[in-house]
């Protein structure tokens, strides 16, 4: 055991600590006149124990906060607790140069003050006492450390966005090489079903002049009727017109045909609309007037509108565009007729809006209709060959996807918009120029 150090001792020993320490350690009294001033306050200020003890405080360092200061010593004083001040919140009291070199933008040391109550034997608070701790070297870490956070999370949003942008790129990738593939099928079912549709047309086109050449010849030998004077003869040519139906028979074979007729024209429509898929059909570019393009689609579909829609048309002055002409007509019918069958006649007629405008070395061309609208379902699968809302014999589910192509084939894009209920927008912009337009 040590023995316990003389009073006197023990004095001087706290009395050296607190002079090494390396802790700034001051004290003021009610009047805020200094009594005590350790060597890490006289160095970190370049202010002597002589300079300072016996000097108000404030006179010394007017860079301190001093209304505020006043009131917390003040409390210390009056309510006897310790209270402080956080770097983090009030970086520092006294303007202290780091004695570090400074780096990351700090000028001042950075502090936390203690402020703790002395008490005098009949424990009145006399004196209070300020302890400062530096803590620039853990501000400069947590500023590092902030940057560093700061740069991941930029980092991260980066990668974030360089995600999305390979899935897109990747979607792209997997709906032309699904496209590609399709078109390919497509091409092939085109080719075989184009022989049997061409000879089935043409044996069509004979049988229908062959019935009506028969009919003529039926139509021919019925006022001879009246003078067959055999009754057996007429009896049976009566049994067997009764048997046949033949007026029925005269009536429907003509419907018949007709019928088939369109039935293969939808089969050609098909089949045509599978090549162009499969760009087996590349015409000529040239440079055509878009808006004369428009009309005459409009013109050849007319009949489909007319009694659905009305058609209100804000065409705006295009230069002529390079294009491959006619397949950018089939786009623009297939936007028709989408517009068309969109719109239920039931609530009467809608609208179908046709513009056409040009920015810069861009046109565009817009079909709006007061139709239906899409969900975001179909909005997202509508450029999928085949996808279709439609009833079976009404769509194919070609058309969009056709329409995709053909604008891609021009370096060109769809722009849609569309609320279930309100009404759908396509706006197909085109480069003036494939030069300037090709990648
Ligand atoms: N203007 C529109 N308003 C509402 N829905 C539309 C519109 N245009 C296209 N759609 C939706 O997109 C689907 C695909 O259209 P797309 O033109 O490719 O095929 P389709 O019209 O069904 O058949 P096809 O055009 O081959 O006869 C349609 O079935 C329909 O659901
Ligand atoms: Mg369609």
């Amino acid at each position: 055991m040590h023995a316990p150090a003389p009073v006197g001792e023990s004095a001087a020993l706290l009395e050296s600590l607190v002079e090494r320490i390396d802790v700034g350690v001051f004290a003021v009294d009610r009047a805020g006149t200094l009594v005590l001033w350790n060597r890490f306050m006289a160095v970190h200020s370049g202010k002597s124990r002589a300079d300072t003890l016996g000097k108000n405080l404030f006179a010394l360092f007017p860079e301190l906060p001093r209304r505020w200061l006043e009131k917390k010593l003040e409390s210390v004083f009056v309510l006897g607790n310790n209270a402080f001040t956080l770097w983090e919140l009030r970086p520092y009291l006294f303007r202290f140069p780091h004695h570090r070199p400074i780096t990351g933008g700090l000028e001042a040391m950075r502090q936390n003050v203690t402020f703790m109550p002395l008490r005098t034997s009949g424990g009145e608070v006399t004196l209070v006492c300020g302890t400062v701790f530096d803590y620039t070297d853990t501000a400069m870490a947590q500023d590092r450390l902030h940057d560093a956070i700061a740069a991941l999370s930029r980092e991260k949003e980066a990668q974030g966005q360089l995600i999305i942008k390979l899935e897109a790129a990747q979607n792209q990738l997997l709906q032309s090489e699904k496209m590609a593939s399709i078109g390919q099928l497509a091409a092939g079912i085109a080719h075989e079903i184009n022989n049997p549709v061409g000879f089935v047309n043409s044996n069509l086109q004979t049988l229908k002049k062959y019935c009506q050449q028969m009919l003529g010849l039926i139509a021919a030998y019925q006022p001879a009727e009246a003078r067959i004077d055999n009754p057996a003869m007429l009896a049976e040519i009566s049994r067997i017109k009764q048997a046949l139906d033949i007026e029925f028979l005269q009536e429907d074979l003509p419907a018949l045909i007709k019928e088939s007729e369109d039935g293969l024209f939808r089969i050609k429509k098909i089949v045509e609309d599978l090549k162009d898929f499969s760009h087996v059909n590349e015409s000529d570019w040239q440079y055509a007037d878009l808006n004369a393009g428009l009309d005459s689609t409009l013109n050849v579909v007319w009949n489909e509108v007319k009694y659905k829609a009305t058609v209100d048309k804000n065409y705006g002055q295009l230069p002529a565009v390079e294009c491959l002409a006619a397949q950018l007509n089939q786009v623009f019918m297939n936007l028709i007729i989408n517009a068309v069958q969109a719109i239920d006649e039931s609530r009467g007629m809608g609208t179908i809006a046709l513009s056409t405008g040009h920015q810069d070395a861009w046109v565009w061309v817009e079909v709006k209709d007061s139709g239906q609208g899409m969900s975001e379902e179909v909005q997202k699968r509508i450029f999928e060959p085949f996808f279709t809302t439609k009833p079976v014999g009404k769509g194919t589910g070609l058309g969009m996807s056709v329409s995709y192509n053909i604008v891609q084939k021009h370096h060109g894009r769809i722009d849609l918009d569309s609320l279930p209920g309100a009404g759908t927008r396509f706006r197909i912009w085109l480069p003036v120029s494939q030069r300037a337009a090709a990648p």
